[in-house]
Parts: structure tokens; C-alpha cells; sequence
């Protein structure tokens, strides 16, 4: 099998803060390998602009660098680096000031598709809107990238929509998620609505409770100062699990196209419930044989923000109705994985005499590491001593299934980027789908701030806090096992 390459017209991707972290280690590296791949036409021109001083070659030599140390084992073709590399132009610019916009002015074309990722802080973002604008560099073509985080509350988000609305139509703004960029992501639509057997069941007359887990083992050391005023809630769930409990819950789309798609994740959020306070656990990771503790990693003594949550949410909608969906994520757990968990009703009655034990069919998707599906059935145990039940995995690992090597794993800013150039905003955010997650998250935050409620710790590599067990345990349920 050969993977299918699927051309784009010639571009121009301005890329603000092109320098950057982000930049050097996740969307240079990308666009090489979709280089690499063939996927830029001749005439696609990436143009980095940064306040450094730097030269076109100061430049390319920056990111020859970055390729060397995150372009992944296509990093070894040097001729195709080297090809990439004149693709590659420079600008010094500021951002609040006036000095380079000219200069940035002359080297965009105007026919042909333009992009300007806004790989920024957020309080930039209005400023450069307003000087694409007033030098007239963007169109009403042009595409506008930005990236989380997209506020840190309802206001500052519609701030943050406003000051790119005030220059740019919705239709041309592509607020990046990077969950959803991720191939197995996109795989949870792939089965949900390309196979007959799962969507008949995919309701609350079948389905006991969904489980949502994104486990990280890494702490937050050399990034505290962001995530300290962030937490868990808003670094992690009020975007990327939000999206996956989107995917998971929404209504069939008449079809895969991206109002179509975003119109039925924004209803989720709208029919979310507010959540109980003794149903959200916040955790924080203490100091351990391995490492520091939370505190000490984030710089702040006295920091009651959390690196772990998990919580009981419900869907108020006929579909889902009290079907309770379990979320949690934390820096420093057990292991690092992904993967939401279809649990399934127990049968109603039992033909086997002598079979107590409680058979569940488990949908689990595997979004990371080891992507995959693994359904739990039950069947007989083999041999003899009568009909014993015993519950076996029907495991698919993508890699094996579809064979390792054939298949080229892109990465999620690759598939993204490309996406924007061709103009497809379905993996996307739309601004009024931001508003009504924050919109939910909001009040919780505030909730739990005014009850000066205190994180609770947890060992670093474990699976989190007591507590959040218990937020199964007292109902009868379980957490799956945190599996790497
Ligand atoms: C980012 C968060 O958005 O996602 C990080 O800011 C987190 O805190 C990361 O580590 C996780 O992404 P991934 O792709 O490694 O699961």
C-alpha cells in the first residue's frame, strides 16, 4: 500500500513567531516531511517572521537544526532538507510596531493561496490581525491559524474572536486543537459512522458510562509559569478532551463537512450539565523517588492549582441520558495514554448457570501510544469443566492491522497545516464552539476558587488521587487500568 498524496494549489504561510519553540520543534519539522512526501506544490513558500534580527540564511540554518532534532528519521535525507530549505524566507517584524510590515508586504503574493499562522501569544493576536489589515497583505481569502490557549475564560475568548472578527470572516480563521488533528482522532468518527455494528448501540439503552483518559507521565517542570495559571482544566479539558467528548457523544453529521460536523459537537457542549462539586476531583503530584514535586516544578509554594482532574459529567440530551461520562488527565500518572472507553450494559439475564461474574462488552479506543481498538467480549473458556465464561480482548493495534511501515503516521500539525491550505476547517474549531466550552467551564473554575477548594496530592506515577477512584468506586464502576 502507498499513501495517498493529495495535491494543493502553490502558497505562501507566513508563520509569526517563526522562531519560536512551537515553531522549531512541531510545525518546520511538519511541513518537511509533507515536503519530503511531496505534498507542497512547486511555488509553495514559507515565510517565517520574528523580531529576531536574522537573515534569510541565519534563518535556514535555524531550522537545518530543528530538523536535525525533531524531523524524525526523514531528518536523514539530506538532499530533500536541503530542497526544503529554499522554500524557507525570513522577515524580521514587530508585532505592536510599524517596523517590517512593508518589507512583509512585498514578499506575500497575492495570487495564491495565503496563510498566516499566528504561533504568538494570544495578546498579539489582535495586533497582527490589524496589520494584515491596514497593509493590506491579507485578503478576504487569507487564512488565519491560531493556537490554544484561546483565552483563559469566556471573556477573554470572545475578546480574542472579536479581534479577529473585526478583520476576518469565520470562514477564514482555523483555531487549532492539536487532539484533533491526531489520526486516531479521526478514526473514532471512521467508526462510529462508517460501521453499522457500533451506532444501534451507541445510546443509553446500551451503553452503563464512558470513560475518557488522557494520562501523561510528564510533569510540568520548565513550563510553570504558564500552567500554573492554567491548571488541568484549562490546559487540557476545557479543549482536548472537550473535543473528544464531542466525538464521542454528537449526533450523526448529515455529512463530513465542517459546519456540519462543528453544528452537531457545539450541541454537545451546549447539553452538557454543570458539574457537582463532589463530583470533580483535583489532584496535584508530590515529590517522588523520581522527581520534584508539583510546587517545586511550577515555582510556587503555596500553588493550589491543579496537574490532575477528573470528573462525572451528563449529557442532557435523549441520547445520553443518565449515562454518566467520566474524564481524567494528569501530568506524571502511571503512564502515558490516551483512550476513551465505551462500558457497555451487563446482559439482563444470563442463560449460563453458575456464572456470577459480571460480563461487560468494553469498546476501548486507543488514541495514543499504540493506537487501536480493543473490544472486550466474552466467550467460552477453551477445555473442558463446562461453560465457563471467560471476558478475552478482540484487539486491533492499527500499525499490525495495517501493516507497520506501509502506512505513514502523520503528525497532527502536519495533517492540520495541510488542511488549511486546502481550506478545510472540519478538524477546527469554530469560534462559537470555544465560547460554549468556556461558557461550561467557566463556572466550575469560579466554583471551586471561591470554595478555596485544596488539590489533592497524589504520587508522581501513579493513577492519581484516591478520591478519583472513589468517583467510580461508590457508584459500582471502575477506572481501566492506566496501561502504557
Ligand atoms: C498541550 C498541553 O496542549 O497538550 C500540554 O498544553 C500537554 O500540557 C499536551 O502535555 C499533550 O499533547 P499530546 O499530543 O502529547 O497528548
Amino acid at each position: 500500500m502507498v499513501s495517498r498524496v493529495i495535491p494543493v494549489d502553490p502558497f505562501d504561510l507566513v508563520i509569526f513567531g517563526g522562531t519560536g519553540d512551537l515553531a522549531r520543534r512541531k510545525i518546520l519539522p511538519g511541513l518537511f516531511r509533507r515536503f519530503r512526501s511531496g505534498q507542497m506544490p512547486d511555488g509553495a513558500r514559507i515565510i517565517a517572521a520574528a523580531r529576531s534580527e536574522l537573515d534569510r540564511a541565519g534563518y535556514q540554518q535555524m531550522i537545518s537544526d530543528a530538523i536535525q532534532e525533531f524531523g524524525g528519521a526523514e531528518k536523514d535525507d539530506t538532499e530533500a532538507v536541503a530542497k526544503f530549505l529554499e522554500v524557507l524566507d525570513y522577515t524580521p517584524i514587530d508585532a505592536k510596531g510599524e517596523g517590517g510590515w512593508k518589507a512583509l508586504s512585498k514578499m506575500v503574493r497575492k495570487d495564491v493561496i495565503q496563510a498566516f499562522y499566528f504561533s504568538v501569544a494570544p495578546s498579539l493576536f489582535g495586533d497582527l490581525a490589524q496589520r494584515l489589515h491596514d497593509y493590506k497583505i491579507a485578503n478576504a481569502e487569507s487564512r488565519i491559524v491560531v493556537e490554544k490557549p484561546f483565552g483563559r475564560d469566556l471573556e477573554s475568548a470572545k475578546e480574542l474572536n472579536k479581534s479577529l472578527a473585526d478583520h476576518f470572516d469565520e470562514k477564514q480563521i482555523y483555531r487549532i486543537d492539536h487532539y484533533l488533528g491526531k489520526e486516531t482522532v479521526q478514526n473514532l468518527m471512521a467508526v462510529r459512522f462508517g460501521n453499522v455494528l457500533f451506532e444501534p448501540l451507541w445510546n443509553n439503552h446500551y451503553v452503563d458510562h464512558i470513560q475518557i483518559t488522557v494520562a501523561e507521565t510528564v510533569g510540568v517542570s520548565g513550563r510553570g509559569a504558564y500552567y500554573d495559571r492554567s491548571g488541568a482544566m484549562r490546559d487540557m479539558v476545557q479543549n482536548h478532551l472537550m473535543q473528544l467528548l464531542c466525538l464521542i457523544a454528537m449526533e450523526p453529521p448529515s455529512q463530513f463537512g465542517a459546519d456540519e460536523v462543528r453544528d452537531e459537537k457545539l450541541k454537545v457542549i451546549r447539553a452538557l450539565k454543570g458539574v457537582e462539586p463532589h463530583h470533580i476531583v483535583r489532584g496535584q503530584y508530590d515529590a517522588g523517588p523520581d522527581g520534584p514535586s508539583y510546587r517545586e516544578d511550577a515555582e510556587n509554594p503555596r500553588s493550589f492549582t491543579e496537574s490532575f482532574i477528573a470528573m462525572k459529567c451528563h449529557i442532557d440530551n435523549w441520547r445520553w441520558a443518565g449515562v454518566p461520562f467520566y474524564m481524567r488527565t494528569g501530568k506524571r500518572m502511571k503512564a502515558r495514554t490516551s483512550e476513551i472507553a465505551v462500558v457497555f450494559k451487563d446482559l439482563g439475564h444470563s442463560i449460563f448457570e453458575g456464572d456470577e461474574k459480571r460480563h461487560r462488552n468494553i469498546l476501548a479506543i486507543r488514541l495514543q501510544p499504540n493506537e487501536g481498538i480493543d473490544l472486550q467480549v466474552t466467550i467460552k473458556e477453551p477445555g473442558p469443566g463446562g461453560m465457563r465464561l471467560v471476558d478475552v480482548p478482540l484487539d486491533m493495534t492499527f500499525a499490525e492491522a495495517l501493516g507497520a511501515g506501509e502506512h505513514e503516521v502523520t503528525d497532527a500539525y502536519e495533517r492540520l497545516i495541510m488542511d488549511v491550505i486546502r481550506g478545510n476547517q472540519t478538524l477546527f474549531m469554530r469560534g462559537d464552539e470555544v465560547e460554549a466550552a468556556w461558557a461550561w467551564t467557566d463556572p466550575l473554575i469560579n466554583g471551586w476558587e471561591a470554595r478555596n477548594d485544596v488539590p489533592k496530592l497524589y504520587d508522581a506515577g501513579s493513577s492519581g488521587p484516591e478520591d478519583a477512584l472513589m468517583l467510580l468506586h461508590r457508584e459500582g464502576r471502575k477506572w481501566r487500568e492506566i496501561r502504557g
